[in-house]
């Protein structure tokens, strides 16, 4: 076979590396490490490329120079985010580039200076070769056990890409081989010969990683989801659809358990899920209507057909993938819909999987009573910042994925309102 045929035939495989399952050891493993082939595994690093699991992710996803969203990256480098610049990606994930932001203001002429630390941006993964440090404040995730210096891209993701959704709709690391990934309104549906991956590789029921054992084994399965191919992307003129199915709430309880937001460990608030019951999270016949009513601040005149707002999602309550596709594709800006299933707020409703522009990984800034003041989501160059909170305009405009300051109202309130027409104090 000619030299041509042959880069032919391996060319693709730079644009899908893992579809769905395993990609090419060599991706992720020294080639020293390989005989015929197959892994020889010795040592306690795996014999990874990178330093740790999180630097051998970073080193196909993050890169030098983007200009702009680029794909599958998920960090911006160090040197690329001085002060009042923002990192890059704009993937529904987040930059993990806002980790490595602090932020500094003045309130007022009396309150001492403020500060919103970078680890507060999400979840500080551990990659050495990257500088991404473990959270010192949290020691272990909030409501759990799982220890943060071990917390990297693997706790979340198999980075063997086992866990696959079979055609009986059921998830597990057995069965039929994995033709493609199935994150992807274009991913193929599973059939009787071959199964899809799971929505972004999401490790599933019995998941742990080597150095933590099964102590911390994951109990919940990945959620139903679907993403558009290109979703990391600014949302300037239009938004980002992803269809969020079922099992959001759960699969983040693997690590912080149901008591997260029961008033033990952070305020009182449902989520979706079975683990407190089916029908908490739930939104009611009211609250679909005033979230489709809703379009900013004493505005109500919004309709269902173009009510979806990116920075405040919700779980359709289906785990059909029918469905999911349908509303990717034909109505991707419609509200939630209680003929699609049941709709639900869960943690993605509020939060970001991996760093946002704001404490907690926060979709918007909950540190604040207005997210917009006189027409800007900042105050930059002031002496006091109470609402921008030392974010120049253009960091907070990356926060909010490049949505413009005019599609609010120009004093909006925070987005627990698109849901909520008065919340108890
Ligand atoms: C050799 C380069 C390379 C390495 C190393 C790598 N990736 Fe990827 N990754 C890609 C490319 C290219 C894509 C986009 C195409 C695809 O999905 O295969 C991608 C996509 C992904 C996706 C989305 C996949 C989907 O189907 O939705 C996830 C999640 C992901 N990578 C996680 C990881 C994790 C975790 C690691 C480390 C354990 C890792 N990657 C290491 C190249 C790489
Ligand atoms: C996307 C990156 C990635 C790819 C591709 C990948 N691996 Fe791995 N592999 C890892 C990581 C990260 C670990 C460490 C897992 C852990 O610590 O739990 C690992 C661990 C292993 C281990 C267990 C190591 C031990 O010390 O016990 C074996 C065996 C292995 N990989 C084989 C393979 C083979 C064979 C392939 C190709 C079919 C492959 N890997 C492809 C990232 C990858
Ligand atoms: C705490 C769990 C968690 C950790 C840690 C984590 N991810 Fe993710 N990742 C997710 C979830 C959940 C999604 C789906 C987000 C969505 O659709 O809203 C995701 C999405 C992605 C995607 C698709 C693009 C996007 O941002 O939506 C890629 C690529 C990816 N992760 C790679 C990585 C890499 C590389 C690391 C480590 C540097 C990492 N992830 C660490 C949970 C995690
Ligand atoms: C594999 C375990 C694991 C999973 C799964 C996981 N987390 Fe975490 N999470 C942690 C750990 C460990 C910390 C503490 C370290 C840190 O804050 O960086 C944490 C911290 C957080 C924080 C606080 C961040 C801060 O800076 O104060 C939020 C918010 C959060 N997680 C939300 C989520 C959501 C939402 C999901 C599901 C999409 C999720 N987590 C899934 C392990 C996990
Ligand atoms: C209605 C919006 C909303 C939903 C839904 C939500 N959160 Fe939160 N979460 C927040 C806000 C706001 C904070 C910051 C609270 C504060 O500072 O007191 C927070 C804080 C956290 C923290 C940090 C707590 C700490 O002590 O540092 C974690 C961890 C967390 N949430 C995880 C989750 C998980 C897991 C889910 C789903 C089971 C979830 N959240 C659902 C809004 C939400
Ligand atoms: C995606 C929709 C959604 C968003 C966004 C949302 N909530 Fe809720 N909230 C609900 C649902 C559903 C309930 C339960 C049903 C009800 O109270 O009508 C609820 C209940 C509550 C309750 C009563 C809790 C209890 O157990 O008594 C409080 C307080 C609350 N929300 C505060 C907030 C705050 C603060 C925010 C913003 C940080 C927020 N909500 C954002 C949907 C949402």
């Amino acid at each position: 076979m000619c030299a041509l045929a042959t880069m032919i035939l391996v060319q693709p495989r730079a644009l899908a590396f893992h579809s769905g399952g395993a990609g090419e050891c060599e991706g992720c493993h020294s080639m020293h490490g390989s005989k015929d082939g197959v892994v020889q595994i010795g040592g306690g690093a795996s014999l990874l490329k990178g330093s740790d699991a999180s630097s051998t992710c970073l080193l196909c996803h993050q890169a030098n120079g983007d200009s702009g969203p680029t794909t599958y990256h998920v960090s911006t480098p160090d040197g690329e985010i001085p002060p009042g610049t923002s990192p890059k990606q704009l993937s529904p994930g987040g930059d993990f580039g806002w980790l490595k932001k602090s932020f500094t203001w003045y309130a007022d002429m009396t309150s001492p200076m403020s500060q919103s630390s970078g680890e507060r941006h999400g979840h500080n993964i551990v990659a050495q070769d990257f500088n991404y440090q473990p959270d010192i404040t949290n020691i272990t995730a909030p409501g759990g056990s799982y220890p943060s210096q071990a917390l990297s891209c693997i706790s979340c993701h198999d980075p063997h890409g086992r866990y696959r959704r079979t055609l009986d709709g059921s998830v597990s690391t057995s069965g039929a081989p994995i033709k493609a990934s199935g994150s992807f309104l274009t991913s193929p549906e599973p059939d009787a010969a071959a199964s899809v991956g799971t929505y972004r590789l999401l490790a599933g029921s019995g998941y742990y990683t080597k150095a933590l054992g099964a102590g911390q084994s994951f109990i919940y399965g990945p959620p139903a989801a679907l993403a558009p191919l290109v979703a990391n992307r600014s949302e300037d003129t239009t938004q980002t659809r992803i269809a969020y199915g079922a099992g959001i709430s759960d699969w983040c309880r693997n690590c912080h358990t149901d008591k997260i937001h029961n008033g033990t460990v952070s305020f009182q608030h449902p989520t979706s899920g079975v683990a407190t019951g089916t029908s908490s999270g739930v939104l009611g016949p009211d609250m679909v209507n005033y979230y489709d009513s809703y379009v900013k601040t004493g505005d109500l005149t919004g309709t269902a057909g173009t009510a979806y707002l990116s920075l405040v999602p919700f779980e359709i309550g289906t785990n059909n993938y029918a469905t999911l596709r349908t509303i990717l594709s034909v109505t991707p800006t419609k509200g939630p819909d209680t003929a699609d299933g049941t709709p639900a707020v869960m943690c993605l409703s509020c939060h970001r999987a991996h760093a946002s522009g704001w404490d907690e990984a926060v979709r918007w800034n909950s540190k604040s009573t207005q997210i917009e003041y006189a027409g800007k989501y900042s105050q930059e160059g002031q002496l006091y910042q109470p609402y921008g909170q030392g974010r120049s305009e253009a960091e907070a405009r990356q926060a909010y994925y490049q949505i413009p300051a005019t599609f609010f109202a120009s004093n909006q309130q925070p987005l627990c309102y698109k849901c909520h027409a008065t919340l108890p104090q």
